[in-house]
């Protein structure tokens, strides 16, 4: 297994398996067709910004084949959002109406992730996803074990994440030593402005050695 930052080249392939963590992630926001809508995201990835939208994820491969993604961020280098300006005009054409209105609606309801801040001692895990023809073999494990790794490098103490309520994942990060801090209904302001989600929190173990620092050299 290799892990390196994503470039422009790798976006189809982000876009892909975040649509596949939306279709856990974000009841309701997927009802299109599922190409155009991967199509929408990586528009969002390639739009402006995209080295520092994309360089944010590590694209995990196995015999080169991309079988997963994750993402760090921290107070110096927050999660960014994944939008651009014409993206409800191209999932109102590519969509149609209705589903069109899911997909921006999910989308928002996701980025209103965005607004939990990041406490400068820890690192926010997202995004993660293994590709479903390979779950159940370790290889998410191994993933977040990488993204640990790296918040440690950037002298991180501890990693927070938030899982949607009723996604098995929950498990998975208990399992590595997450426990629940916070459970949301995602309102703001008497608005469903995100999705109901568990935050998690994980102590790290401080300035463990990175396995992309060892991989770059
Ligand atoms: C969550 C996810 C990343 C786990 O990746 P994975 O490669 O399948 O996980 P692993 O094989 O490394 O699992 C290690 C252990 O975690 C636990 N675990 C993993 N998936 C689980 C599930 N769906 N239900 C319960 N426990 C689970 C198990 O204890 C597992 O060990 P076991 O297979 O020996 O029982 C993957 O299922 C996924 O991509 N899910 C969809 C996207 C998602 O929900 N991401 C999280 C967003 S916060």
């Amino acid at each position: 297994m290799e892990y390196r930052a994503a470039t422009r080249h790798d976006a189809w392939h982000v876009a892909r398996l975040l649509i596949q963590l939306y279709e856990v992630e974000a009841p309701g926001m997927l009802t299109g067709d599922l190409e155009f809508s991967a199509l929408i995201v990586r528009r969002a990835l390639e739009h402006n910004d995209c080295s520092a939208l994309l360089g944010a994820y590590y694209l995990q491969t196995l015999d080169d084949r991309p079988t997963g993604i994750g993402a760090v961020a921290t107070a110096e280098s927050p999660r960014r959002a994944l939008w651009y300006p014409n993206l409800p005009t191209d999932a109102r054409r590519l969509l149609g109406v209705r589903s069109g209105r899911a997909f921006v609606r999910g989308l928002k309801k996701l980025m209103g992730a965005l607004v939990n801040p990041i406490r400068e001692h820890e690192a926010m895990l997202h995004s993660i996803v293994i590709d479903r023809d390979v779950r159940r073999h370790g290889i998410g494990a191994h993933l977040l074990r990488v993204l640990e790794e790296e918040a440690g490098r950037r002298e991180k103490v501890s990693s927070v994440l938030y899982v949607l309520n009723g996604n098995p994942a929950e498990q998975f990060y208990e399992r590595f030593g997450y426990h629940t801090i916070r459970v949301t209904d995602g309102s703001r302001w008497g608005k469903k402005a995100a999705y109901p989600s568990i935050a998690m929190r994980k102590p790290l173990l401080r300035r463990a050695p990175s396995v992309l620092a060892r991989a770059s050299r």
